[in-house]
């Protein structure tokens, strides 16, 4: 689905973040990217989208070289991607920013779309679609965020630390949502995650990254018990 093949990339020409990045998500595949705050995982997802200066290397989608294609090229072929901190309009209202991000939807797919996402969030039940977005809880307006994301209805999601900030209440009902989704339409997933447990839970594979660089993966099943998290995380890079 989306492979990375020696991607190096930064903000500026001297200092690459990343360094050499081999990554593939398979299709049907929920791929985890961990590590430390400022290892490049927010640079390994934003390069996807040509959202950094500097990328050298390849980047494929579905076998199509998409290598620094502008953006709103990349979107269309299905690529969804929810940036950390999660992007609104705040000064538009809840429909508002759902109707602009859908605005290549004709009034029925739009609103067949707005009914599948109704089953997914709670925001959208209970009267709020008419309220500035700035009026927003952090979780509502990550709740938000994602459904503009699956307006387009991707067929891959890039989710950069989407429960970040959120209270466990909040963290929970998203990761109900995420479950949801996986379930019935977003089958490949490279989702950025602070909470070690839940992105083992969520995913089939986590990939550790240290310093820009790909230190180690595994295969999320065998990550099931502490002692083996620990060593995954802390133990020594082979
Ligand atoms: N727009 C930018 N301009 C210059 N440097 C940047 C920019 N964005 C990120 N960096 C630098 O790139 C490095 C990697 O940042 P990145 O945001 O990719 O890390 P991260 O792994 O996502 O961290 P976090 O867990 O805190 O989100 C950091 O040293 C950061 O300061
Ligand atoms: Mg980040």
């Amino acid at each position: 689905m989306l492979n990375l093949s020696n991607i190096s990339a930064g903000y500026t020409k001297e200092n690459m973040i990343l360094k050499g990045i081999n990554l593939t998500v398979n299709d049907n595949e929920v791929v985890a990217l961990v590590g430390q705050n400022g290892s490049g995982k927010s640079t390994l997802a934003k390069s996807v989208m040509n959202l950094v200066p500097y990328i050298n290397g390849e980047i494929f989608f579905n076998e199509e070289n998409i290598t620094k294609k502008e953006a709103a090229i990349i979107s269309p072929k299905g690529i969804g991607f929810f940036m950390q901190g999660g992007r609104i309009f705040p000064n538009l209202t809840v429909e508002e920013n759902l109707i602009f991000a859908s605005s290549d939807l004709n009034k029925k797919d739009y609103s067949e779309r707005l009914e599948t996402i109704k089953t997914y969030f709670e925001l959208f039940n209970n009267g709020r679609m008419n309220l500035q977005a700035s009026y927003l809880s952090g979780g509502e307006q990550h709740q938000l965020a994602l459904a503009t994301v699956l307006m387009q209805k991707p067929k891959f999601l890039m989710l950069d630390e989407p429960s970040a900030g959120l209270s466990p209440a909040n963290v929970k009902s998203l990761y109900n949502a995420l479950y949801k989704i996986k379930e019935n339409e977003v089958k490949s997933i490279l989702i950025i995650e602070q909470n070690v447990n839940a992105a083992i839970e969520f995913s089939n594979r986590v990939v550790l990254l240290q310093e820009g660089k790909i230190v180690k993966e595994e295969l999320s099943k065998n990550l099931n018990s502490p002692e083996k998290i620990d060593e995954f995380f802390f133990g020594k890079i082979n």
